[in-house]
C-alpha cells in the first residue's frame, strides 16, 4: 500500500434519519462508509445507490453460501455502483471463484471476512471444537489470496498472522478498532496506530465514532493515531 491507511466509516445506525444525520454531520470527514444489512433492508438499494455519488461504498452483507447463490447476488450487486462487498472465506473457493466470476470490469472489490472480530477463543471452540483458530485463520486468509480475492477483513491482532502468509498480494481490512479499553462485543481489538502499524490498510470504525459526543473530533484522532501507525510502519520496512 502507497499511499497510506483509509479509514472506513461504518453507519451502524438504525434507520434513515440516523445515517443521513451523522452523514450530514461527518460526511465530509470520510472517503469511505460501510453500510450492514440493518440500512440495506430499510434504505433499499436505491438508497445504497445514491451514496455512491459522495462516498466508496462498501457493503458489508458478509455473503456466505452455496457458489451459485453467491454469484447471482454479486451480479445483483454490480448494478449498484457500490465499492467493495465482504464475503466469508468459510464458504470455500469455489464460492469465492464464483464470485470473482460474476463481477463486472473487477467492480465490487471482494473482502474476504477471516474469522469474526467478536469471536474469542472461547466462542470459536463452541463452533469449531478441535481445531485451531490461528491455523484456520492462516488457512482461510492464504486461500482467499490464492483463490484471488481483494482483501482480507481481520481483527487487528490477527494482523501479523495474515500478512506472513498474504505479503502484499490483498489489501487488508481491519474492525475492532478502539481509542481506550471498551467492554463490548469485540474481544480482539487494537488502537487505531497500532492496527496500522501491524499492516491494517483500511481501518473500520463504528461505534467509537456513532456513539461520541464529539464525532468529528473523534474522527480526528483516529485519523492522527493512523497517521503515527502509518509512519512507524513505513519506518519498519
Ligand atoms: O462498532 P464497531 O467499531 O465495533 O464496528 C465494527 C464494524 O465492523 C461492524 O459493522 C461489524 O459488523 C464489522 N465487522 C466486524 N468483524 C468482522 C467483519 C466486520 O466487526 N470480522
Amino acid at each position: 500500500m502507497k499511499d497510506g491507511p483509509s479509514l472506513i466509516l461504518a453507519l451502524d445506525l438504525k434507520n434513515l434519519d440516523e445515517a443521513e444525520t451523522l452523514l450530514s454531520r461527518v460526511g465530509d470527514m470520510v472517503g469511505h462508509i460501510k453500510v450492514g444489512p440493518r440500512l440495506l433492508l430499510s434504505g433499499g438499494p436505491r438508497w445504497v445507490a445514491s451514496l455512491t455519488d459522495k462516498w466508496k461504498v462498501f457493503l458489508d452483507l458478509k455473503l456466505h453460501d452455496i457458489p451459485n447463490t453467491v454469484k447471482g447476488a454479486v451480479e445483483a450487486l454490480c448494478e449498484m455502483g457500490i465499492w467493495a462487498v465482504t464475503i466469508h472465506i468459510a464458504g470455500g473457493r469455489d464460492m469465492m471463484s464464483s464470485a470473482i466470476e460474476a463481477r463486472s470490469s473487477g467492480n465490487p472489490l471482494l473482502f474476504g471476512v477471516t474469522i469474526l472480530t467478536s469471536l474469542d477463543g472461547t466462542g470459536w471452540r463452541t463452533v469449531s471444537p478441535g481445531s485451531r483458530m490461528d491455523e484456520c485463520l492462516k488457512a482461510r486468509a492464504s486461500l482467499a489470496a490464492d483463490v484471488g480475492l481483494d482483501g482480507i477483513v481481520c481483527a487487528p491482532t490477527d494482523l501479523p498472522s495474515v500478512r506472513e502468509v498474504i505479503g502484499s498480494r490483498c489489501v487488508t481490512v481491519v474492525p475492532g478498532i478502539r481509542l481506550a479499553s471498551c467492554l463490548d462485543d469485540q474481544r480482539r481489538t487494537s488502537h487505531p496506530s497500532e492496527a496500522v502499524r501491524m499492516g491494517g490498510d483500511f481501518l473500520v470504525v463504528g461505534r467509537p465514532i456513532l456513539e461520541s459526543p464529539d464525532p468529528r473530533g473523534t474522527i480526528d484522532r483516529i485519523k492522527e493515531e493512523m497517521e503515527a501507525g502509518w509512519c512507524c510502519r513505513k519506518a519498519d520496512l
